[in-house]
């Protein structure tokens, strides 16, 4: 039967069963997106760069897939693996055209696999297709997609445990270097012992034949030290860069997924800074822990042989070493905690010289440099009165460990002696020549274990410092989740109530409003009335408020957050531009754009003449800070940027307000040609700019007052009225009425 069917159908193919119209680049992203969703995962073809005119490719679409938060590998089949594919989700087969097809099911018993054209509509089943059929449309290449197992360990909080998993994934490495390091400790235990058999036996025998034998032997374990050296350090170069590299990844990968209002709160120094902890456990993991391992491995095979050489000795350079590390041990707290000021001094020192340098203008203009040197000079004195403090307590151990020291080395060769004198044949000389090299290598690993313990504290406190970043909860627990509706851009606010983190008052109080889409609303009220606020929880930006906020009726929070700060453009009063050119700021790096849409924003923007202008027009290089631009064209590249992707919903939030007249009523008079096609909110202190709006929202201390035209606003609410009168006095002084100025109100002051 199902042959029957196969023999029907035909051979599938993605674009033969398509409908028509659909490329096979769509059946591909269509195949792919139904993939992911079998997974719970909404991709969204607007991530995706390909070029144009070709076939997406497997690894772009692998890229793509990951991108979403799934596993996804490109792999090529053969009929046979095919048939082994047992799991309900779809595979992905990239077809030979260009389109693709979802193997839904396969059938081993008869030779069968099930395919589903993925643009067909649900009430289209399966196509059984067999093996030949197949292969003139598929040559293998297939597409594996899977909800990530690794997902946990992406957001798993960044711990002790976390790291060690991430440093034991090297455990083959790891124990290479622990073999290298065990046949190291016993190749430098060699040469001494060999030395006494040397004077023990040659000497007081004369045997040259023996000397030779001895020499060749010390001669091949050098050789072979050098080369186990140089492998164990080379494995752990490659351990340190592999970690580092998956440390880097992810600590940068939680760092941009962290909600905005968190770098708000914090300083950009202090999160830095905490941070680079991360690097601080690290090199702990990989150099203090490792190398004390290590050296504990050397005592391990050494402290037998020195026991075998001479127990008393033995007993009393273990007792020395661990004499020894009381005493660092005492000192090593009170220096650290010395140790910590001098790191925040530190800190504070480099904010004042940063400080300095970011706001050299304020500094010049204010004749600021008496001020800011006493505080450099009040920094500097603290560090140095800091640093001495450390030099002083450091000199006590140092001093203390001297006589230790001195014993382990000449004391216990002095006490040798005279155990060999007293007692002659206990104790060769060569045998005491050998323990006296050997003895030097027990007190650093028994240091290096007290040492240990204490940094295993401070590795705990960088821990700590360093979760206190990478441990907050991130924007959006999974970044693929969520609606990714084609947005229309109507609004609604319904009863929203918020307050900032750690503020009593509520920046927004009980806001209801609505608009539908293609509006131009203009937000008006006093400085800190909660203007700002509103494009902030439109944004997604903050996330924690009461009541409902709807974008086509669909609530905010369901909405995927990159897919709808991607679909929206935003213009803030400072606009951050990227070092680079004109055209690649303002395409910002989209994918699929090219220079004729940079142009079209620019236009749009206003800002076409002046980039045209530029000496190299859309290729001129902007510095950092871009202090080649003026503040208008600075502001009109931002909205040239804004513009690229043709938003929905466009937020202008004080855009223009530090903004000269002339750019100002360049900008404004293109604003009618900007607001085309979707919703625009635009903030603003000057009324004047905001006339033309289809309704204007007046906020008063995070309660709305009034919605309406300027018309309706000027003659019904007063605070709009208190606003605009004072704005336009200057007219009413020359005896004119301002424009849309009823003459009812023109009584009222
Ligand atoms: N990041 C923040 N953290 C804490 N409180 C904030 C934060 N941003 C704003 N606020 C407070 O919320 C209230 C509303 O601020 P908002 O920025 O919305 O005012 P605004 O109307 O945009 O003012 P302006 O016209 O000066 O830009 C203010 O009282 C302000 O102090
Ligand atoms: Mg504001």
């Amino acid at each position: 039967m199902a042959q029957d069917q196969a023999s029907q159908t035909g051979a599938p193919s993605g674009s033969a069963t398509a409908p028509i119209g659909a490329s096979p680049t769509e059946v591909r992203l269509a195949a792919v997106t139904e993939a992911a969703r079998f997974h719970s995962t909404e991709l969204d073809p607007a991530e995706l760069r390909f070029p144009p005119d070709q076939p997406v490719a497997a690894a772009l679409l692998v890229e793509w897939i990951r991108g979403g938060g799934l596993w996804a590998r490109g792999v090529r089949l053969r009929w046979k693996n095919l048939l082994k594919v047992d799991s309900s989700a779809p595979v992905v087969l990239l077809l030979n055209d260009g389109g693709a097809a979802l193997l839904t099911q396969v059938d081993p018993a008869r030779n069968l696999v099930w395919l589903r054209d993925p643009l067909a509509t649900a009430d289209q089943p399966s196509v059984p297709v067999d093996e030949l059929r197949l292969a003139q449309v598929w040559s293998g290449e297939t597409l594996l997609i899977r909800g990530l197992r690794g997902a946990t360990e992406e957001l798993a909080p960044f711990n002790i445990g976390w790291l060690s998993r991430v440093v034991l994934m090297e455990k083959h490495t790891l124990r290479d270097v622990c073999i290298a390091s065990v046949a190291l400790s016993v190749l430098t235990i060699l040469p001494p012992l060999i030395v006494m058999q040397v004077v023990n036996r040659v000497i007081s025998h004369e045997s040259y034949a023996t000397l030779t034998m001895v020499s060749m032997l010390i001669g091949v374990a050098i050789i072979y030290e050098c080369f186990l050296g140089y492998a164990r350090r080379q494995m752990m170069l490659i351990v340190g860069a592999r970690i580092d590299a998956k440390l880097n990844l992810h600590v940068f990968r939680r760092l941009l997924g962290l909600p905005l209002d968190f770098f708000e709160r914090h300083q950009a120094g202090s999160i830095t800074y905490n941070i680079s902890q991360v690097y601080k456990i690290r090199d702990f993991m990989t150099g203090k822990l490792l190398t004390t391992f290590l050296d504990l491995i050397t005592l391990m095979v050494l402290l037998p042989v020195l026991f075998y050489i001479s127990s008393t000795l033995t007993w009393m350079v273990v007792a020395a070493a661990g004499l020894l590390s009381v005493v660092i041990v005492i000192f090593i707290g009170p220096l650290r905690k010395i140790y910590g000021k001098i790191v925040q001094a530190e800190m504070e020192k480099s904010s004042v010289l940063i400080e300095t340098v970011h706001g050299m203008r304020t500094v010049k203009s204010l004749a600021l440099e008496p001020q800011q040197k006493e505080m450099w000079d009040r920094r500097t004195a603290e560090v140095a009165s800091l640093r001495q403090q450390f030099g002083n307590l450091g000199n006590w151990p140092q001093t203390l460990a001297t006589p230790i020291d001195a014993f382990m080395s000449r004391g216990v060769l002095l006490i040798g002696a005279y155990i060999a004198l007293a007692s002659p044949g206990s104790i060769q000389v060569g045998s005491l020549i050998a323990f006296m090299m050997l003895s030097g290598r027990v007190a650093q690993p028994l240091v290096g274990l007290a040492r240990l313990l204490e940094d295993i504290e401070e590795v705990r406190a960088s821990v700590g410092q360093a979760a206190s970043v990478l441990n907050q909860k991130p924007e959006s627990a999974n970044p693929g989740a969520g609606l990714r509706p084609r947005f229309e851009g109507a609004i609604s606010f319904e009863d929203v109530q918020f307050a900032y983190p750690g503020s009593k008052t509520k920046a927004l109080n009980g806001v209801t409003f609505s608009i539908p889409a293609g509006t131009m609303l203009g937000l008006v009220g006093r400085s800190g009335s909660g203007k700002s606020t509103i494009t902030r929880l439109l944004q997604g930006i903050n996330r924690e408020y009461e009541g409902y906020i709807k974008i086509d009726n669909t609530d905010l929070r369901e909405i995927n957050l990159a897919h709808m700060r991607r679909s929206f453009g935003v213009v803030l009063q400072e606009n951050f531009l990227f070092r680079g050119t004109v055209r690649e700021n303002i395409l910002a790096g989209r994918p699929g754009l090219t220079l004729t849409d940079a142009v079209r924003a620019a236009r749009l923007a206003g800002a076409e003449e002046f980039i045209e202008r530029m000496p190299q027009g859309y290729e001129t290089w902007i510095e950092e800070g871009s202090p080649n631009l003026s503040g208008g064209q600075r502001q009109r590249l931002a909205i040239a940027r804004a513009l690229i992707h043709d938003p929905r919903l466009l937020i202008l939030d004080e855009a223009t307000s530090a903004l000269d007249p002339e750019s100002e009523a360049l900008v404004n008079a293109n604003l009618q040609r900007i607001a085309k096609g979707r919703t625009m909110v635009i903030v603003s202190h000057r009324l004047s700019s905001l006339t033309d709006c289809d309704q204007i929202l007046v906020i008063d201390k995070g309660a709305i007052m009034d919605i309406g035209p300027h018309r309706e606003l000027v003659e019904r609410c007063s605070v709009y009225r208190a606003l605009w009168l004072q704005q336009n006095r200057h007219l009413e002084s020359q005896n004119q009425r301002p424009a849309g100025m009823p003459a009812l109100a023109h009584g009222d002051d």
